[in-house]
Parts: C-alpha cells; structure tokens; sequence
C-alpha cells in the first residue's frame, strides 16, 4: 500500500496536527505526515513536529505585502517541492483564496469547531453557548471556495452542559476533534470519499465511520 505524502498547514500549538502525526505513526494508516508548515514562524506546532522529526516549512504571510495569492503561490510551492498528496488544515489562520483551493481541490480537507453549516467562523464555542444549542461539535470537510463550507466528510457531536463555559465547551469539542480528524484524513487517503454535490459517499457499511457521538 502506499501512504499518500500528507502535508499539515498550521498556524498554532498543532493539537490537531499532533493527533494525525500519532495515528500515521502506525504503519497501516494510509497516509504519512510528511511536511508541517506554518505561516507564523513563532507557531507551537513547528516544535513539537521537530520532535517527531517531521519536515517543517515556514511561509510567512507578513512578507508578502498583503498579497494573499503570491502567499498562496508559496505555499504551493513548498507543497510540490516535498511532493505532497493531501493537505489537511489544522488550525491555519489564514482565509484561502479559489488560488490553492482550486489547485488542491478535492486533496484539502479542514477541521472546524462546530457542526456545520452551524457556526462557520471564529468564536464558534462562545457563539453555540450565546444560541443555547444542547449539541455542538466538529466537522472535517473538503475545501471550497467559501470558508468553513464544502462537503461534510465526519462530524462528531458533543453535549453542551449546564455549568459549561467556552472553555470547558472547547475542550470537550477537542476531543472529539482529536478522534475525528484521522478517521476524515483515512477516509480520503484510501480513496473511498465519493463527493456528489454537497454529500460525501463512503460507501461504508457502517454509518459509524461518518459521525461520532461524545461519550460513545
Ligand atoms: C481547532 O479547534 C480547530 O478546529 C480550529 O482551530 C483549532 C486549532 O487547534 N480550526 P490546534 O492548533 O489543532 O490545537
């Protein structure tokens, strides 16, 4: 089998990108960390992939003017270079333009802390308790042209509770985020995603695979 050459493009302390670099750790995952880059040269996430050895790359947006797409261009570069087949987002902050998504479309998925369409944006656990939703969450989806759109691939839902705050909330959602996130990325690195329009098809037995319920 071979592994498809994954990138993680970060801009943080890289939770998200430490939990795809513990499940590509076993050699039957069909997809090997092979690049983290960052945009902010000073991201937690660059440290930590050091010491799983893991090849890191910074593209620093602020030298490029405010030019998004010559940024963009960048980042593709550097993607190409290491031979990258799939890139995941993890917490990178920066707003894509149809530039890299066109040119990664159907290879880049992204993790976002609620469940879509809910929530698209920042402040997305603040805003679920402001609305008194009773269930929040996560999605992995592919990326479109519009931000925190595209097909849903896995979402994992999580209890909002009476005593919660942001923050409790937020580390309740990680969790699940942690779980989520390997099981979207081997989804689409054996193949078996199918998009038909808003959808994504698995073809699995097993409608497990595609959501995740917190505690299960
Ligand atoms: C996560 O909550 C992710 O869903 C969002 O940004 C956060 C990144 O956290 N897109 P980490 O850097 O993976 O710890």
């Amino acid at each position: 089998m071979s592994r498809k050459r994954t990138a993680v493009l970060i801009s943080g302390r890289g939770s998200n990108m430490g939990a795809l670099i513990s499940a590509a750790m076993e050699p039957s995952y069909p997809a090997e960390i092979a690049l983290i880059v960052s945009n902010r040269p000073d991201a937690k996430g660059l440290e930590r992939a050091a010491e799983f050895g893991i090849p890191t790359a910074v593209v620093d947006h602020t030298g490029f003017a405010g030019d998004r797409e010559a940024f963009e261009r960048a980042i593709d570069a550097v993607l190409r270079e290491h031979r990258i087949e799939l890139v995941t987002l993890a917490g990178f902050m920066r707003i894509l333009t149809p530039y890299l998504v066109n040119a990664w479309s159907g290879r880049m998925i992204n993790i976002h802390p609620a469940l879509l369409p809910s929530f698209k944006g920042l402040a997305t656990h603040e805003r679920a308790l402001d609305e008194g939703v009773k269930i929040h969450g996560a999605t992995v989806h592919f990326v479109s042209a519009e931000m925190d759109d595209g097909p849903i691939i896995v979402q994992g839902a999580v209890p909002v509770l009476d005593h919660d705050t942001a923050e409790t909330l937020a580390a309740r959602v990680l969790e699940v985020e942690h779980r989520i996130y390997p099981k979207a990325l081997e989804l689409v690195a054996t193949g078996k995603t199918k998009v038909t329009g808003a959808r994504v098809l698995t073809g699995a037995a097993s409608e497990s695979e595609l959501q995740l319920v917190w505690p299960d």
